[in-house]
Parts: structure tokens; sequence; C-alpha cells
């Protein structure tokens, strides 16, 4: 018999516990040793279900527990996880988990102490939810040299913007829909600000670059200042607006990596992923472009992958299953990276005269597509060159002129 301990009991983790009561044959059967779900730690009373005897309040309970060898850190957020999954690990207990702020701020130190202790630390979970991506990534191209990867990974913001295109719903409409499915953060900050799919770029990058690379070290911008007029407007350059994190090696051994709104083409994959759906699309050397894609967020989607976690580790007790990486350093990332773009950009004045004339001087022919003069304000795709060259250009229109500008994969 492996005796198992959740710690929380959240939507994610009352979905694992659902799954190992509810499925418990198939689990077992499949791991070839009776598994049992021992404890479910929670500050909160959850009184009427069938497994209420099962929940505890004192963590120690479980880290005392010689018997229980492998331990669920669904809780989220890094304190107290961080304490509970060291404890664990130091105490030659395995640990899985879906929190990605965890493995993201943390993951370094924690791999190096399960290591230490001859435990395994997995947290499959923490990148597109039920999509089987971080093994895939490093067992099965292992053979590869991964030099890019783009991502939806943040299932409340793709349904959110999903719903503003296609619904026409206001955002915060769409973002109340998102919480009461049970796809946002406790605090929705995290995903419409865009840390969420931060933390994931991170974990991924880390992964596939061997190095850990740290969520201050991602240039990170969220969907908050999305507006109908934007989707619109991308809808009208072949394109619709997706968050999407992205991170790529190069040349000079540092990485770039950032998150961002992002216009994207609609003949390319990641255009069609919807509502909650997530996708990450990474480039091997030897595969070319491999696309993952399933539900990124999400009770079950999600605790399939934790539960799925636990059974690797109680099928490798006694062995090291390897996800690891080495720890970061400061310039890591080249924070001076210029690359070659194309932006969306939409400018506004009240005086459109000046406003044309501005631009005229300004960008010239160099643009593709330009949009809705008529309303007192300019939408273009400037041609592909140095983000610096184009920036440079915007910041010589004249006050009483705004100015936004976009990230496009055009
Ligand atoms: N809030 C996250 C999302 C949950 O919306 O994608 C899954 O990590």
């Amino acid at each position: 018999m492996i005796d198992v301990a959740i710690m929380g009991h959240g939507v994610v983790g009352s979905g694992v516990a659902e799954i190992l009561i509810n499925h418990n044959d198939r689990i077992s059967g499949r791991v070839k040793a009776p598994v049992n779900l021992k404890y479910i730690l929670d500050l909160r009373d959850f009184k009427g279900l069938t497994y209420s005897e099962k929940f505890i309040k004192d963590f120690n309970i479980i880290l005392n527990d010689k018997d229980v060898r492998v331990v669920a850190e669904v809780m989220g957020g890094v304190n107290p996880a961080y304490d509970f999954v060291k404890k664990c690990l130091q105490s030659g207990k395995s640990v899985v988990t879906s929190n990605k702020e965890l493995v993201a701020s943390k993951g370094a130190e924690l791999i190096k102490i399960a290591e230490d202790n001859n435990v395994n630390f997995l947290f499959e979970a923490s990148v597109g939810g039920g999509i089987p991506i971080l093994r895939p990534m490093v067992q099965c191209m292992a053979a590869n040299d991964i030099d890019e990867i783009w991502g939806i990974l943040n299932g409340t913001t793709n349904y959110i913007l999903n719903k503003m295109i296609v619904d026409n719903m206001d955002f915060d409409s769409a973002l109340k829909l998102a919480q009461n499915l049970g796809f946002a953060e406790k605090d929705p900050t995290a995903d419409i600000e865009g840390h969420d799919a931060c933390r994931k770029v991170c974990i991924l990058a880390a992964l596939a670059f061997n190095k850990h690379l740290y969520p201050n070290q991602v240039k990170t911008e969220g969907i908050t200042n999305i507006t109908s007029e934007d989707i619109e407007y991308a809808d009208s350059f072949g394109a619709v607006i997706k968050l999407i994190g992205h991170a790529k090696k190069l040349p000079n051994g540092k990485i770039t990596a950032s998150v961002s709104p992002t216009l994207v083409a609609k003949d390319c994959i990641l255009s069609s992923v919807n509502g909650v759906f997530n996708a990450v699309m990474l480039n091997g050397d030897q595969t070319g472009e491999v696309v993952f894609y399933g539900k990124g967020a999400g009770k079950e989607a999600t605790a399939s992958a934790v539960v799925a976690d636990i059974m690797d580790c109680i099928k490798h007790l006694n062995a090291r299953k390897y996800l690891s990486w080495e720890d970061g350093d400061n310039d890591y990332v080249d924070m001076a990276y210029d690359p070659e773009t194309r932006l969306y950009v939409l400018i506004k004045s009240d005086d459109f005269e000046s406003l044309k004339a501005q631009f005229n001087k300004i960008f010239g022919n160099n643009t593709t597509n330009i949009k809705n003069a008529e309303k007192g304000e300019i939408a273009f795709i400037t041609e592909k060159s140095k983000q610096s060259l184009v920036e440079q250009k915007l910041s010589l229109f004249k006050n009483g002129i705004s100015v936004k500008t976009l990230n496009t994969m055009l």
C-alpha cells in the first residue's frame, strides 16, 4: 500500500482527490500497488464530502508520517508551499505540484533538494494544465536542440480574448465567466496581467535551455489594454490577438523572453487555439516545429496531470525521474535584444489633419495596410525592421497624439 497526501483542496486539489478516490482501481492497477489517499491538508472545513475524514489542518501530520511517500502540492502561491515542499523532499517524500509560481521562482533549488534526497519532484501540471508538454519536450525531443518556444499559456486570457472576438463580450463579463468556470487564479490579476503566462514561459525555457529563467527576467505585458477596437483592426489585418509567451535562444548564448498580447496571422496554427485551450509550439533542430495542444486550465484537466505525476512517483519510488536544469544568472537574458519585427500601431488625435501630415512625414510608404482613417485615428502594421528603429520613429509624433503598439507574429 502506498500512502499519498494532498496539500490544498481548491479547484485542482478537489479534482485530484476525486480522481484518486473514484478511479482508485484503475490507478492502483496501473502502478501495481494499492494507492491510498490518506490526508488532505486544508485550513478550511469541508463537511458532507464522502471523504471528509481525510482532512487535516496540521502539516506536521503529513511530514511525520513515514508511510506517506508522495505528496501533491496544489495550494498555489509560494508561501507556505515552498516551505512545505522543501520539508517533504528533505524528509524523503516525492512531491508533485501544479504550482507554476513555485516552480518558476524556486524550481532549480527544489530540484537540487530532490536530487540530494533521492526523491522525485515533478510538475507536469504547472504548464498547459492537462497537456502532456514537459515530459514530451524533455524526453521525446531529447535528441533536439530546441531554440524557440511560442505558447498560448493562459486559459483565462485566451477565454476572455475569444469571447471578446467571437461574442463581442466586454472584458469584465468574460473574466467573470472564466472565474465561474474555475479557470482563473484566486487573484485574476496574475492571469490578466500576464504573470501566470510568464511563470510558464520560465518553466518551459528552463527545461528547453537547461538554465533557470526567473520571472523578473521576462518582459511581461497582460491583456488589460486590449480593446474591441484593437480586435477589429487585427481582424482587418488578417490576424487575431492572443497573449503569446515567447522564449528564444540567441546566437550569443543568451536568451530573450516575453509575454505580450500579439497579433497572430489567421493561417498560423496558434490563431485557432480558442477558449480555455492552450498550445505550445517548439522548434527543434531535428523535428522542426512541433505543437502541443489541449485544455490548459480547469479542474479535471489539471488534476489529471497531477495524478499522472503521483503515479509516476509511485512507479519510481527507488529511481530518479529527470526533469532538471541549472540555476540561472543575472545576465542570462539579453535585455538589449532588438528583434527584426513588424508592429501593430494605433495612433489617435483630435486634430486628424495634423496626425495625417505627421504620419506621412514619419512613415511615408513604410507600412502595410492602413485602416480607418475616418475615425480620427490610423492603424497600421509596420514593415519588418529593427524594433528600436520603429520606436524611434514613433517617438517623433508630437504631443496630442496617442500611440499604442502591439507585437505581431506577422
Ligand atoms: N489561471 C490559469 C489559466 C490556470 O487560466 O491558465 C492554469 O494554470
